[in-house]
């Protein structure tokens, strides 16, 4: 396939190797303006807004992926295979299970478990362990201890359900797992089938532990500018 893609109207070389992605459009305009020298809008299908700028002279992107695996599994793939892009750096909010996580802290997704399919397609003879690249982890922990931000480095569930009947997530902690989101374990995938490389980053923005600290969709929009400067950091 060439570009432009069914979901992405940019043209080839629109898009910097790296591309930073939080979910919502909002916050990818956010980042754009408030962090990319001369932006671009490169794409706005369905309002998923990417934007080309420079970060202290490095040429990067920003564009969301929408909501869920099925939403990041479509940008990310398109940006892999059609538009060259070589590192796709989630920056998302997560729930969390674990007790030293509270509300603004980091999760550094080392892996991604996941209660949904994606893997499947690739009809291997077991199950697939979606992983960061660890260069990627490796310098984002070295970012966060710079910016003396409070981190944890390890396995993220990315879950098909917000609202989840069989409410699952502290089982899933029984097992390690430090918090919940909905896109790491696709894009992961993708970026190991093109032979790329991905990271999510996620913010704590509620705590299934201490509910009292939950932050709300404005501050989830504006407050998270030390998780926004470790991914532009890896750029
Ligand atoms: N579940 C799934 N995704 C999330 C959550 C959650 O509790 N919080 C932020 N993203």
């Amino acid at each position: 396939m060439s570009v432009p893609t069914p979901h992405i109207s940019a043209k080839a070389g629109d898009f910097a190797c790296t591309v930073l992605m939080p979910g919502d459009p909002l916050r990818s305009e956010f980042i754009a303006k408030t962090y990319l020298k001369d932006a671009v809008l490169v794409n706005d299908v369905r309002g998923v807004h990417g934007y080309t700028g420079y970060y202290k002279g490095r040429r990067v992107s920003v564009m969301a992926s929408g909501m869920g695996q099925p939403a990041i599994g479509i940008y990310s793939y398109e940006l892999f295979h059609f538009y060259g892009v070589e590192q796709i750096i989630r920056v998302g909010s997560c729930g969390s299970f674990h007790p030293d996580l509270h509300a603004r802290d980091i999760i550094i997704a080392m892996g991604a478990c996941t209660n949904g399919n994606y893997a499947a397609q690739y009809n291997l003879p077991g199950t697939f362990c979606p992983l960061a690249d660890f260069g990627l982890v490796k310098q984002a922990a070295e970012q966060c201890e710079k910016l003396g931000v409070h981190y944890m480095v390890g396995n993220i569930l990315s879950s098909d359900m917000f609202y989840d009947d069989a409410n699952s997530g502290m089982q899933w902690a029984k097992m390690g797992v430090l918090g919940v989101e909905m896109e790491s374990a696709a894009l992961y995938c993708n970026a190991a089938r093109a032979g790329k490389k991905a990271l999510c980053i996620c913010t704590v923005s509620d705590s299934f532990l201490y509910p009292e600290e939950n932050t709300t969709a404005e501050e989830r929009q504006v407050s998270f500018t030390k998780m926004m400067e470790v991914a532009l950091e890896l750029a």
